[in-house]
C-alpha cells in the first residue's frame, strides 16, 4: 500500500502478544513460526524460496531454516520497510459488521479486556487455516498428570531429558518432532493411528548438488544432518555481491518445485514413478526387519494426497531401541499415561500431542454482511468462496488464499503476494472509483466449484487419505485450487470485475471524474510536481511501445 495508494490509512491487528521491544513486536510477521515451538519445528520449503518473491535473503544459513532464523527474516523485513506503525499488536478481531448505508465494516476489537471500535471501507481478512490449535478429543485427557504439551503450544522451558514420553500424531509436526525427543528422552512411545509418506526433502535435486559440490570441496564433514547443506561464507558473500546469480539459484530451487506439479496428478507416470521411489526409499531408510513398521506406515494412496512430509532422521528415530510404535487407536488417557484400544497403558512422564488444528474455513471472529447475513450460517453446509479471495454477500471483504487457495502445489509466498495483489486492485478501483460496495455475485462461483470439483477428480488430493486438504474426511470436497501454483497466479493476475455487482457512493457513477482534469495537471499548476514536470505530463511519449501511467 505504501507504494501503491496515496490518501489512505492501514491498520492490520493481530492477536498476539506485544513484546517490549520493536524486534520483539515485529512478531505478527511470522506468526507459524511465532506459535509453533516444538523442538525441531522448522521450514521444509528450502529457505531461498521461503521469502517475499521480491526480497531475497543471501544471509539464509542453511537450505532449509529453522523456526529462530525465519522469524528474524520477517522482523528484518518488517523494520527494513518500516511497517510496524502499521501494527496492533496483543489486539484480537471480535467482529466485522457490513453497514450498507455507510458502505463500512464497522470492526470491533479487544485487547487486554477492552472492547474498542474502528471502521473501514476494504476489510481484508488474513487469519490463515492452521492458527487454531485443538486438543485431541480422548477421554480423560485431562486428567493426566504428567505434563501435556500440544506442538503448536509448547512451552519453550520444556526438558524432555530422561523423561518416557509419549508422542500423539504422524503428520508434519510430529514427523519433525520425533528425531528430536528420541534423542533425550529416556523412552517415547508413539502413538501412529495413520499412515503416511516420507518424502525426500523438497527441493532435493538441487539440495544434493550443494552436497556433492561440498564433498569434491571436502566440506562434507560439517553437513549434518543428512537432509540439511550449510552455506559456507563464500556463497554468502556471492549471493550478497552477485544479486543475479542469488536470482538464478533461486529460480533453480523454485521450478524444481513447480516443475513437480505431475506428480499431482492421478495415475501420471511421475505420480506413479514417485510412489515407487518413496516406497523403495522408506524400506531402505526403515532397513531390513520392522516389517510391521513398514505394513503399517506405508500408504497405498499415492504421494501428494496429503501434504508431502519430508521426515530427515524420522523413520531412523522409529526403529531405536528406546521407541515404542503403538499403530492403534488410543482408549483413554489416565493419570499415568495411556491406555490403547488393546487395553495396554502405556506409562509416560509427558505427552505431546501433535494432533493439529481446528481448520478454520469460516472467520475466527464474527462477519456480517448484506441485510445482517452471518458469514458462519452462510458457510453451511460448506464455504462459497471466489478465487480465494471473497464471498458473496459480504462486499469489500477480502481473504488471503482463503479457501480454495493455492495451499498444496506450490511454495506458499507467492500465493500469498498474488492475493494481496488482486485485494490491491480492488481497493485501488474502491478507491478511485467512488465505488460503495464491490460484491462478487454467485454464478462465477457456482461454475467455479463445478470446474474445481470436476478437476479435482484427476488429482492425487482426491484419493482415499485423510487431509486437511478434505477436512480431515476420506472421500471428502476439496478445499483447495485445482491447477498448479502457476496455474493460480495466473489466474489472479488481474480482477474479473464483471464477476461483481457494484454500487456507487454517488447517484450518478461518473461523479468520481470531478473537475476534468487528472491530479498530475493539478499537482503541475499547483506547482506539487518535483523533478521533471513535463515527463510526468506526458508518460505517454515514449521511445518505445512499453506500458504507461497517469
Ligand atoms: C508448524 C507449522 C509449520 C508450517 N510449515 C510450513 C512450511 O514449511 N511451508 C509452508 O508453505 N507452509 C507451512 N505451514 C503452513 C502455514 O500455516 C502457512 O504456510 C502460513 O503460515 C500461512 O500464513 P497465513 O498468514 O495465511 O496464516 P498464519 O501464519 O496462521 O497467520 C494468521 C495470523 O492471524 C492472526 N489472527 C488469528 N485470529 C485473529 C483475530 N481474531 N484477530 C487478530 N489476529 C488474528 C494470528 O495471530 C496470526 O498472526 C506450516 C504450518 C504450521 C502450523
Ligand atoms: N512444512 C512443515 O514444516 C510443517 C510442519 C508442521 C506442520 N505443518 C503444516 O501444518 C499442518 C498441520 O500439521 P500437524 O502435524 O500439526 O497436524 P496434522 O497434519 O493434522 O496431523 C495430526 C496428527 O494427529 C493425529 N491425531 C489427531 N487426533 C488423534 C487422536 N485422537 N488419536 C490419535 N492420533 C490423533 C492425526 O491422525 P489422523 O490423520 O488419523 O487423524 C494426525 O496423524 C500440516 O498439514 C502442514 O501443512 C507443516
Amino acid at each position: 500500500m505504501k507504494q501503491k495508494f496515496t490518501n489512505y490509512e492501514l491498520v492490520c491487528y493481530d492477536k498476539n502478544l506485544v513484546g517490549e521491544t520493536p524486534r520483539i513486536r515485529a512478531q505478527a510477521y511470522a506468526p507459524s513460526r511465532f506459535e509453533n515451538r516444538y523442538p525441531g519445528c522448522a521450514c521444509d520449503v528450502p529457505a531461498h524460496v521461503y521469502t517475499y518473491s521480491f526480497e531475497p535473503n543471501p544471509d539464509w544459513s542453511s537450505f532449509y531454516a529453522n523456526a529462530a532464523e525465519i522469524r528474524k527474516y520477517f522482523e528484518d523485513f518488517a523494520e527494513r520497510h518500516d511497517l510496524m506503525p502499521f501494527v496492533k499488536l496483543n489486539t484480537r478481531v471480535i467482529s466485522a459488521v457490513w453497514d450498507e448505508k455507510k458502505g463500512i465494516y464497522n470492526v470491533e476489537v479487544e485487547s487486554n479486556g477492552q472492547r474498542t471500535n474502528d471502521w473501514c471501507h476494504v476489510f481484508v481478512n488474513g487469519t490463515g487455516f492452521l492458527n487454531d490449535w485443538k486438543w485431541p478429543t480422548i477421554e480423560g485427557l485431562h486428567s493426566f498428570e504428567g505434563e501435556l504439551l500440544h506442538s503448536a503450544n509448547w512451552d519453550a522451558k520444556t526438558d524432555l531429558t530422561g523423561k518416557k514420553v509419549a508422542l500423539i500424531g504422524t503428520g508434519s509436526s510430529a514427523i519433525q518432532m520425533l528425531p528430536r525427543i528420541q534423542k533425550v528422552a529416556s523412552h517415547v512411545t508413539s502413538f501412529m493411528r495413520s499412515v503416511t509418506w516420507i518424502s525426500p526433502p523438497i527441493g532435493a535435486n538441487v539440495l544434493e548438488e550443494e552436497k556433492e559440490n561440498a564433498k569434491a570441496c571436502g566440506k562434507a564433514a560439517s553437513q549434518t544432518p543428512q537432509a540439511q547443506y550449510t552455506y559456507t561464507e563464500e556463497q554468502k558473500k556471492r549471493f550478497r555481491e552477485d544479486p543475479q546469480a542469488l536470482l538464478r539459484y533461486r529460480r533453480t530451487l523454485e521450478g524444481s518445485v513447480a516443475s513437480l506439479f505431475d506428480m499431482f496428478i492421478a495415475g501420471s507416470e511421475t505420480s506413479k514413478g514417485a510412489q515407487q521411489l518413496m516406497k523403495a526409499e522408506m524400506e531402505n531408510r526403515i532397513g531390513p526387519g520392522h516389517e510391521d513398521l513398514k505394513a503399517r506406515l506405508i500408504p497405498s494412496w499415492p504421494p501428494g494426497c496429503r501434504r508431502i512430509t519430508p521426515g530427515d532422521g524420522y523413520l531412523e528415530a522409529l526403529v531405536q531401541d528406546n521407541v515404542t510404535r503403538v499403530h492403534a487407536e488410543i482408549s483413554k488417557v489416565v493419570p499415568t499415561g495411556i491406555i490403547d484400544d488393546q487395553g495396554i497403558l502405556h506409562e509416560v512422564d509427558v505427552i505431546a500431542c501433535a494432533t493439529g488444528f481446528n481448520l478454520a474455513f469460516t472467520p475466527p471472529f464474527n462477519v456480517c454482511g448484506v441485510n445482517g447475513v452471518s458469514m458462519a450460517d452462510e458457510f453451511q453446509p460448506e464455504p462459497r468462496v471466489y478465487l480465494s479471495v471473497t464471498v458473496p454477500k459480504f462486499p469489500n471483504y477480502f481473504i488471503i488464499n482463503g479457501v480454495r487457495g493455492q495451499w498444496a502445489a506450490g511454495t506458499a509466498l507467492p500465493a500469498h503476494e498474488q492475493c494481496v495483489e488482486y485485494i490491491l486492485k480492488c481497493a485501488k478501483k474502491i478507491q478511485t472509483e467512488g465505488i460503495k460496495s464491490l460484491e462478487v455475485k454467485e454464478e462465477p462461483i457456482t461454475h467455479l466449484y463445478e470446474h474445481m470439483d470436476s478437476w479435482h477428480r484427476r488429482s492425487v488430493w482426491n484419493a482415499d487419505c485423510k487431509s486437511w486438504y478434505k477436512n480431515n474426511e476420506v472421500g471428502g470436497k476439496l478445499w483447495i485450487w485445482g491447477g498448479s501454483a502457476l496455474h493460480f497466479l495466473k489466474t489472479l493476475q488481474e480482477p474479473r470485475y464483471e464477476h461483481y455487482d457494484v454500487q456507487y457512493r454517488t447517484s450518478n457513477m461518473f461523479a468520481y471524474l470531478g473537475n476534468g482534469q487528472t491530479g498530475v495537471e493539478y499537482q503541475a499548476k499547483t506547482a506539487a510536481l518535483a523533478g521533471d514536470v513535463h515527463a510526468q505530463l506526458t508518460p505517454y511519449i515514449r521511445i518505445a511501445d512499453t506500458p504507461w501511467h497517469i
